[in-house]
């Protein structure tokens, strides 16, 4: 069995504020495989598949932002419509002056608002696109000069496992705040698992975590193929992306995005369909795709707010309370494992 441990590494002046971190899942076996060597196994699987963390290099990172304005893709402007409307009754409940902690913290534009109405000790994002990340503390710590900011560049795709005395966490109970629908793009084997780590994480404090809801396949269709092509782009810049970290020689141009609601599996799922026969050849390897041969690469999981209930309480958390919008188009999760005061 593989096992990861972190390896830290400070790269950013430590006199500067925010305090950047990079954590690296090392893996410690000598035959483990790379980067490279797995994104190559995942591309000759029968299903050939691109993991979704390959979405976010900078170009993808902004394309998501860009995404997340568009008419059709309604989670965060209906997750943003459930703060606005019951922050302080989700807020209220939690101790002030614990540290904060958000997972996918991105460019940290959701924490903004969310700092006012927590007052925690420190801010903690966790982000994979770690460039971005950095940008977005940066911006952060001008609205928020004496609040100590600290980014953890880690990608947690596989597993979150940084070790609960990490000094940049701060000490425990912490608050974990995980929004968008980000727990969507794991299968539900995959969700539990972070839910617990989430769970031994938080310390006894709480989570809060914003999840997309089952609803008619045209409106979730139109979210994940909209009329722009922002989304489209999204998802073919993941080949650029591969072309970096591989060495293969994908063309763009030979491929189309498509996205599709799996009713009985209740997840979109997003695929890069070849418009015509292509061969893709990397060093060490090569693949042949027929037309319409596909590359899977994103599932995005919907979830009824008793199925999410349930699997929270699986994964440990005893209290939980949901907010949704008028329309039950996305929910709004506060776990806790302790019941509040
Ligand atoms: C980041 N994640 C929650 C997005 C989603 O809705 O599954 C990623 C995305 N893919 C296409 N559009 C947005």
């Amino acid at each position: 069995m593989l096992e990861f441990g972190p390896k830290r590494e400070v790269y950013i002046d430590p006199m500067t504020t925010p305090t950047f971190i990079q954590i690296s899942q090392e893996q410690k076996l000598a035959h483990s495989l790379s980067p490279a060597q797995t994104i190559a196994a995942e591309l000759l699987k029968e299903q050939a598949e691109i993991a979704p963390k390959y979405f976010y290099d900078n170009l993808g990172s902004r394309l998501f932002e860009a995404i997340t304005t568009l008419d059709e893709y309604y989670p965060t402007r209906t997750e943003s419509l459930i703060f606005e409307r019951y922050g302080a009754e989700i807020f209220g409940a939690i101790p002030k002056g614990r540290p904060l902690i958000e997972l996918g913290a991105g460019s940290c534009r959701k924490a903004e608002r969310l700092l006012n109405w927590m007052q925690p000790s420190r801010f903690v994002g966790i982000e994979i696109a770690s460039e971005f990340l950095q940008e977005g503390l940066t911006r952060l710590s001008e609205r928020f000069p004496t609040l100590p900011l600290f980014g953890l560049g880690y990608d947690f795709s596989k597993v979150l496992n940084i070790p609960n005395d990490t000094p940049e966490l701060g000490q425990g109970p912490r608050d974990i705040f995980y929004p968008g629908s980000s727990i969507g793009n794991f299968e539900p084997p995959q969700a539990l698992k972070l839910l617990k780590a989430i769970q031994v994480l938080s310390a006894e404090g709480s989570l809060i975590i914003g999840v997309d809801t089952v609803k008619e396949t045209d409106t979730l269709e139109a979210a994940y193929d909209d009329a722009l092509g922002v989304t489209a782009a999204f998802n073919l810049n993941v080949l650029n992306h591969i072309n970096r970290i591989l060495g293969s020689d994908f063309s763009v141009e030979d491929w189309r995005h498509t996205a599709l609601f799996n009713e009985e599996d209740s997840r979109i799922e997003m695929h890069l369909v070849a418009r015509r026969r292509v061969r893709v050849s990397w060093p060490g390897g090569e693949r042949s795709f027929r037309e319409s041969e596909s590359i899977l690469t994103e599932y995005s999981y919907k979830w009824s707010p008793d199925d999410f209930i349930q699997l929270l309480e699986d994964a440990g958390f005893a209290h939980v309370d949901v907010w949704t919008d008028v329309s039950r188009w996305f929910a709004v999760y506060r776990a806790q494992v302790l019941k509040p005061e």
